[in-house]
Formats: structure tokens, C-alpha cells, sequence
């Protein structure tokens, strides 16, 4: 290890010196010399401070200027520039020179596809300029940007298009100016040749807003799903949340070369191309779903994020898990609530539990750091936003809208932190949220058990609760939280028992917020079935000793969906875990035949939605299944999946037949409706896939398939079955698709989960493929990602080749782009959950990356905490 890279504190946070109020920027675009000029007016708040310190990355500084002048009286150490003696209020001009031909990392100002463009959040403006490149520092943008106008006809940046002109080499410009002040992670720029779909959006309050969406040439008939998308969105937000767009243009880039999903700079999104580009010949339902929550999401962030942004990086959920939530509203809105919500519960109690039981376990707000994009994680986000969902479910739509408009009201146009949001909601509502807080310090995964008596002579019920946190790797004491934990009880006929106490009725939420208490219920009467953490009303993990009729009869009865897809998915736990500790002790794997029934109720029965029959069938993947245990056993979860998968098919076989022909589709529709009937035929092919007819089906599915929702499934059918058809499939495919880097993007994840015994050297074929390559973040968590993540028996192979593999890329990545690097390596922090020998040979190749001399902060903080555990 070259140097060791210092961590921040949230606790060490401390108000700016100086402050930027406008800046002036220029850019004169060139592949290797493109020259910044930034005209800064800077103020000093803290009457002590004497030196200006700016943040600054890999820049070659050009001129220094203050009020005009040369000015000497600076130095640059590790990431500053210190400039001396500086007056309580200056012009400081700063010209740097950037190469974003070579910027591999995609952070700052890189080239994607021939277009220029940028990225900031979390920490990239400071490869443009120096700057105070901090989210509390807030200025008015004004962006002149120069380039050769028949290459690069759109010169686009935040905010206004004020003035345009021509020069007299062929370039031209453009200047552009925002009203709003913002942090510099919100400042974009986009230089490029592309095809542009036009729209308008007239606001609640009568303004016409230009809506523009820039696409690769050639894409233009793969846009409209996320212009509608983001009408959409626009509508909903005032609907919803009673908030309007506040400029007169929102535009959309869409681009190929993206780190993450999408970026909310104001008025100007830049989003990975899988979220904007759609059409039924290359994308799939699930795509379709996460255009428009991607698209929802950034747009939400104008108001949650941009109008009110982060005091510090410490506070990232303030914006992420609002606006997810905000998200989820929305997708939940506009189609089906509950596989909404059954979606966003996998995501939390498999890969973010599985997070917050690793050594990068942290709070929803994280009190040390040392690379902030290390932080962009599934607890900030999908545990924050259920941090928030509770809140909305402890205070209501209602008080939570009154603690919304109140938060804006006090924090609009500043740079706030989580504590306001909930003060904002207590206020509001009346609420004590103490206690509540907690959330937002404390990490780990609550355990909840829950145990129940019923005594009939008194018709009462006792449901006794006791909350413990385990210790996490971050923290060792762990406190009692609140936990809303929302409940129901049926009769045997399936009829609801009312909640009451002492002749009121009771609420189904409860608030547990002691480490152990008792809720007694009267006028019970009779034994009732518990359905439990009803809509998974916290983000915690349930244990009650259910017994395999009860489970069966809330997967047949509960009136809520999401509580019938839980009841299976309990059922199936208890069934694989007890077939994994058959395995282990060399017994035959047994599915019992009542289970197989209880789900082929549900397949049967005609009253219930399409899509939630598919979810229900859709069994939990090996991953997820990993992380119920304290030991993991990957070939012998492996077994009991196959197995599974294989007498659901064989007892099944019939009724699946039959329901796959049932919804036989002539047309295809974007709608809910037809994406619910695709996915429960397509579920029901998964099965019949390992059947006797397999192969015809499938092949027949494929050949028939007339949008990219059935040929992959087909094609993934066809994969997990291993079925003979799936090498000519495959070829086939990517044949037709190889010049489409998003397509072929669908094929590389099977080639990763491709269940294979030789995987691996798949894989490294799939390498040299010619539309793979490893300077697109696509196309790694496409097919290395897959492998890693999905295909946990080939990747943690006893000789430890799928790590070793993993190493060398992560060698590469370490040094050309460091963010992909340390989202990839993930897996290999899970180390202890595995026998001692896997253990050791991940240990080994992490200790190689530590001794590596390059090793980049990204990849350096998650290796250090995996080798001090
Ligand atoms: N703020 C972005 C979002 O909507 C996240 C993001 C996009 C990001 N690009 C990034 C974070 C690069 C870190 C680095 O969620
Ligand atoms: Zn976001």
C-alpha cells in the first residue's frame, strides 16, 4: 500500500470558509486539450480564514488570476490547491486543461459513443476546475461551451439557453444559463451529434415546458416510452406531491458509457442508455418498468435533491431514499402496488441485508467514509426509503404530505440534512419521532420474533414481540428502534378477525419500540391465523414458528397480495432449508406434495392477478436463498433449487401446460395488464422448460416470440435448463444482435448465470466476443457481474478459479475505472459467510489486491475492512 487514504467523519462536519455566488464557466471542447476557464466570485464567511482551499483531480492548471491579476501565492498538495492570503471578496479566474479522450473512469468530463459529456456526483466536478466541491456550497451557473459545429451540433449544460453564435473555424457556441444556485455535482454538459425527440408539457399552473430527449442517431424509434415516462412523471408530482417544474426546457441525454443508472443534474438528466432506449424488438417488460422508474426518479430529485440539496455527503439519503420512495410511489401509482412492493422487499431482504450483514455494514447515514462513491448503496437507497416508508406509514399520506410541504417550505433552495426532513415530519404530524431517529444512526438487521397464544376461554390473544439487532462490523451495541409492524387475523373461513382492546378497535399497525413487549387482543373468537409484517411494514427480519397449513392457507386467503406472495415465499424457506441440511447429511431431498399443492392453488385459481401468480412461482434465486444461512453451502443450495424447480415442473406439468396456453398472446401491449399475462406464461415456460417436451416448447416460444419480453425468456429458459436448443438459440441471437452492445447486454447476463460446469471458460471466451468490452460498465455487470452474482455455484468453485478470475479483472478495472472496480468485488466481501477453505482463497486474492501499489481509495476501503475482520 502507497498511502494510506484518510477517512472523513460525519461527526466532523464544519460550514464552508468561503463561498462561490456565481460562476462563470467556459469550456473549449478538444478530445485531449480541452481548455477550462472558470470565473468564480467567491465570498469569505469565516472572517479567520486567511487561505482559500479548492478541491482539484488530476488537473493541469493553466492560469490563476484574482481580480484580474496573476496571482502566485498558491501551492497544490493531494487534491487541493491552496491559495494564500486572499481577500474577503475577489473575481478568482482559473483556466485548466483536461483530457477527456483518456478519462476512463467516466467521472468528470468524458467522451461516450463521440459525444462529450459529464458526470460530478458525488465528487467529479473537481476534475473540471478546482472548486469548493462540496454540496453546501451553492452558486448561479453560466456556461459558454465552444466546439466544431458539424461534429458536435448540440452544445447543451444546465438551466437556459441564453445566446448562441458561430465562429469562424467552424466551431460555434453556446452559452447557458441556470437561475437556480446549486452544488457542482448538479452541473452538467453534453457536446454532440444526435437525433432529438421533441415534446411540451403544459404545468398545472398553465407554463409550457420543452421537453427534449437526445439518443444515439438511429435511436429516435426507441424513445417514446421514456418521453411518456417522464410526462408521466411530471404529472404525477403535482398531483401527488403538489410540486411543478420550475425552468422552461428539460432535457434527457442518453448515453452509452454511464457508471450508474442515471444522474439528476438540473435540467439536464444524463442517463445510462438502458434507461431511456425501448422498443418491443429490444427490450423486455422489466426494461420497460425500469425506464419509467429511472426516468421518475431523476425527475422527482428536481425537487427532492436539486431545490432541496445535501448539507454534506453524509445526508446522501436525505435526496436517494426520498426520491426512491418517491419512485416506488409512483411506479405503485401508475401499475401494480403489490408487485411493487414484492420487488422492492427481494431487493431489501436479499443483497441489502446481505450489505448490511458485511464488513461495509453502515447506517441509512453513514458516519465514516473514505470514497463516497463507495456509499451510492442499496442501504442508503432502499433501506432509506424504507426508513421513509415507515414514516409514511406511522403518520399517513395525509400528515406526511403536511410534513413534505413543510420541509420545503423551511429548506427550500438550501443545503439540508436528514434531521430537518424528520424534524419537518414531527412537527407536522404531531408525532413523536425520538425514537424513531435511530433509523437513521444504527445499523444492522432487526430481528423480530413474534410468538402468539390463544386462550379460548377468554377469547383473548396474546402476541408477544421481542426486537434484537445482532452487532455489525461498524457498530457493536445496538439499541431498541420503532418498528411499525403492521398485522391481521383470519378465521378459518377466511374472514378477518377485527382488531380490538378493551372494546376499541385497535389499529393494525403496532408500534413495537422495547426491546420486549406484549399486545393482548379481545374478543378473539376463535384460533386465529396471523398474517404478520403485512407489506413488509418494516425492514426487518420475522420469525414466528408457522406451521405449513397456516402458511398454505394465507397464500390462499390473505386479501392482500403482497401477504399471500410472502406466505409462499415462508413456505418455500422453511422447505429449502430443511432440504439443505438434508443434503448435508447425505439425505434425499424432499418436497412434500402438500407444498406443491399450496401452489398449485394459487396457479389454479382464476380470481387472482396474472402477475402475482407469477411472482409466486418465480422461486427465490440461489443468492438469495445464501443468505439465510450463517454458513453457506453453495453446491448443496444449488441441489435443492434444481430440485425444486424440477417437481414443481413434474407435479405440475399439466395445469402449467394449460395456463401457458391460456395466455397465448396475438398482439402486443405495453400495458400492465398484458406484461402481468406475459409474465405468468413465461413462468410457467421456466418450468416447462424441465419437462419431457422442453426443448419443443422452448423452441417453439422463440421462433413465436415476437417481442424481446418472450425471446428471452425462451433464451433464459433454455440456459437454465441447459436444454439442447440453447446453443443454436444463443448463436442465433447474437447473430441478429451483436452490433447492439444493450442488447447483446441481455445475452452476456445468461452467458454469466449460464449453469454450466464450465462456466468459467465460457465466460472468458465471452470476453473476446466483439461486442464485449471492458471499457463499458454495461457490459461487465453484464456478463463478469452475472457470474459473480448470479451463478454462485460456478463463481465460488471449491478451487477457487471464479476468484481468481474475478481478481485479474478487478486488477484491470483498479486502474481505468475504480467505481465499476468496487461495485464488482462486492461478493468476495461475504467471505466469512463461507467453509473455511473458500475462505481462504478469497482471502488470498483480496490480500493481493491489498498489496497492490495503485491501489485506488474505492477498492482500498472495502478490501481493508474485509481483512480486518
Ligand atoms: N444521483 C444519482 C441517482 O439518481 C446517482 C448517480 C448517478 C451517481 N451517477 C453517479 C452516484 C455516479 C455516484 C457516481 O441516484
Ligand atoms: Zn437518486
Amino acid at each position: 500500500m502507497s498511502q494510506q487514504p484518510t477517512a472523513k467523519y460525519r461527526d466532523d462536519y464544519r460550514a464552508p470558509d468561503f463561498t462561490i455566488t456565481d460562476i462563470n464557466l467556459e469550456f473549449d471542447l478538444d478530445p485531449n486539450k480541452t481548455l477550462v476557464t472558470a470565473v468564480s466570485q467567491i465570498k469569505r464567511l469565516n472572517e479567520r480564514a486567511t487561505d482559500l482551499v479548492l478541491d482539484g483531480d488530476d488537473l493541469t492548471l493553466v492560469r490563476l488570476d484574482i481580480n484580474g491579476d496573476t496571482w502566485t501565492a498558491y501551492s497544490e498538495e493531494a487534491g487541493k490547491l491552496i491559495i494564500r492570503d486572499v481577500p474577503a471578496a475577489f473575481t478568482l479566474t482559473i483556466q485548466t486543461q483536461l483530457d477527456p479522450e483518456n478519462n476512463s473512469a467516466l467521472e468528470g468530463l468524458y467522451i461516450s459513443g463521440g459525444a462529450y459529456c459529464t458526470q460530478c456526483e458525488a465528487e467529479g466536478f473537481r476534475r473540471i476546475t478546482y472548486y469548493l466541491d462540496r454540496p453546501d456550497v451553492l452558486a448561479r451557473f453560466t456556461t459558454k461551451v465552444i466546439a466544431n459545429k458539424a461534429t458536435y451540433p448540440y452544445l447543451l449544460s444546465n438551466g437556459n439557453k441564453m445566446a448562441a453564435g458561430d465562429l469562424d473555424d467552424g466551431r460555434h457556441w453556446v452559452e447557458w444559463h441556470d437561475p437556480h444556485a446549486k452544488p457542482s455535482y448538479l452541473f452538467a454538459l453534453v457536446g454532440g451529434d444526435f437525433d432529438v425527440l421533441r415534446d411540451t408539457f403544459e404545468t398545472r399552473s398553465g407554463r409550457n415546458v420543452a421537453l427534449e430527449i437526445f439518443v444515439d442517431k438511429g435511436n429516435l424509434d426507441r424513445a417514446d416510452h421514456a418521453m411518456v415516462s417522464l410526462k408521466n412523471a411530471m404529472k404525477w408530482d403535482e398531483e401527488r406531491f403538489d410540486l411543478e417544474y420550475d425552468l422552461d426546457i428539460y432535457m434527457i441525454v442518453a448515453v452509452d458509457f454511464f457508471n450508474m443508472g442515471a444522474m439528476e443534474n438540473k435540467g439536464l438528466n444524463i442517463f445510462n442508455s438502458k434507461y431511456v432506449l425501448a422498443n418491443a424488438e429490444t427490450a423486455t417488460d422489466t426494461d420497460y418498468l425500469g425506464i419509467e422508474a429511472v426516468i421518475g426518479h431523476e425527475y422527482f430529485h428536481n425537487w427532492t435533491g436539486n431545490r432541496v440539496t445535501c448539507r454534506d455527503w453524509f445526508q446522501l439519503s436525505l435526496k436517494e431514499g426520498l426520491t426512491v420512495f418517491r419512485d416506488q410511489e409512483f411506479s405503485s401509482d401508475l401499475g401494480s402496488r403489490s408487485v411493487n412492493r414484492i420487488s422492492n422487499a427481494r431487493i431489501v431482504r436479499g443483497p441489502q441485508f446481505a450489505e448490511d450483514a458485511s464488513p461495509m455494514s453502515h447506517p441509512i447515514r453513514p458516519e465514516k467514509v473514505i470514497e463516497m462513491n463507495n456509499f451510492y448503496t442499496l442501504t442508503v437507497y432502499e433501506k432509506g426509503s424504507e426508513v421513509i416508508r415507515m414514516m409514511h406509514t406511522i403518520l399517513g399520506e395525509s400528515a406526511f404530505q403536511k410534513g413534505m410541504k413543510l420541509y420545503f417550505e423551511r429548506h427550500d433552495g438550501t443545503a439540508s440534512t436528514c434531521d430537518d426532513f424528520v424534524q419537518a415530519m414531527e412537527e407536522a404530524s404531531g408525532i413523536d419521532l425520538t425514537q424513531f431517529r435511530l433509523w437513521y444512526s444504527q445499523s444492522g438487521t432487526p430481528v423480530l420474533t413474534v410468538s402468539s397464544t390463544y386462550d379460548a376461554a377468554t377469547k383473548q390473544l396474546a402476541l408477544h414481540v421481542t426486537q434484537h439487532t445482532p452487532a455489525t462490523a461498524d457498530q457493536q451495541e445496538k439499541q431498541p428502534l420503532y418498528i411499525p409492524l403492521d398485522i391481521e387475523m383470519y378465521r378459518q373461513d377466511g374472514s378477518v378477525i377485527e382488531l380490538q382492546r378493551h372494546g376499541e378497535s385497535v389499529s393494525n399497525v403496532l408500534a413495537v419500540t422495547q426491546a420486549e413487549q406484549t399486545y393482548l387482543f379481545d374478543h378473539v373468537d376463535e384460533q386465529p391465523v396471523l398474517s404478520l409484517l403485512r407489506e413488509f411494514s418494516a425492514p426487518v427480519k420475522l420469525e414466528y414458528d408457522y406451521q405449513d397449513d397456516e402458511l398454505a392457507f394465507l397464500l390462499q386467503h390473505a386479501r392482500n397480495d403482497f401477504a399471500r406472495w410472502d406466505a409462499g415465499q415462508s413456505l418455500l424457506a422453511k422447505h429449502i432449508k430443511a432440504n439443505v441440511a438434508r443434503v448435508q447429511d447425505d439425505q434425499p431431498i424432499d418436497v412434500p406434495l402438500s407444498v406443491v399443492d399450496a401452489f398449485r392453488g394459487v396457479l389454479l385459481s382464476d380470481n387472482t392477478d396474472p402477475a402475482l401468480i407469477a411472482e409466486v412461482l418465480n422461486l427465490p434465486s440461489e443468492t438469495e436463498v445464501a443468505g439465510w444461512f450463517e454458513t453457506v453451502d453453495v453446491d448443496a443450495i444449488h441441489q435443492v433449487m434444481a430440485a425444486f424447480k424440477q417437481q414443481f415442473a413434474d407435479h405440475m406439468v399439466d395445469e402449467l401446460a394449460a395456463v401457458y396456453r391460456q395466455y397465448a398472446q396475438t398482439d402486443y401491449q405495453i400495458t400492465h395488464k398484458a406484461m402481468g399475462e406475459r409474465a405468468l406464461r413465461n413462468a410457467c415456460l421456466s418450468y416447462l422448460a424441465h419437462t419431457e417436451n422442453g426443448n419443443g416448447y422452448v423452441e417453439q416460444h422463440y421462433q413465436e416470440a415476437h417481442n424481446m419480453t418472450d425471446t428471452m425468456a425462451a433464451l433464459s429458459a433454455a440456459n437454465s435448463a441447459q436444454l439442447p436448443c440453447r446453443e443454436p438459440l444463443m448463436k442465433g441471437f447474437s447473430d441478429q444482435w451483436q452490433h447492439d452492445g444493450l442488447v447483446m447486454d441481455k445475452w452476456f447476463m445468461l452467458q454469466g448465470a449460464n449453469p454450466a460446469d464450465n462456466a468459467l471458460e465460457q465466460v472468458k471466451a465471452q470476453m473476446s466476443h466483439p461486442a464485449f468490452t471492458l471499457k463499458n460498465p454495461n457490459r461487465i455487470r453484464s456478463l463478469i457481474g452475472a457470474f459473480c452474482n448470479r451463478n454462485p455455484a460456478r463463481f465460488h468453485a471449491k478451487d477457487g478459479a471464479g476468484y481468481r478470475f474475478l481478481k485479474e479483472i478487478l486488477v484491470t478495472l483498479n486502474q481505468s475505472n475504480p467505481q465499476v472496480a468496487s461495485r464488482l468485488i462486492d461478493p468476495l466481501l461475504k467471505l466469512a459467510y463461507y467453509d473455511s477453505a473458500r475462505q481462504q482463497q478469497m482471502r488470498n486474492v483480496l490480500q493481493e489486491l491489498a498489496d497492490m501499489d495503485n491501489l485506488a481509495n474505492d477498492l482500498y476501503e472495502k478490501v481493508e475492512k474485509t481483512l480486518e475482520q
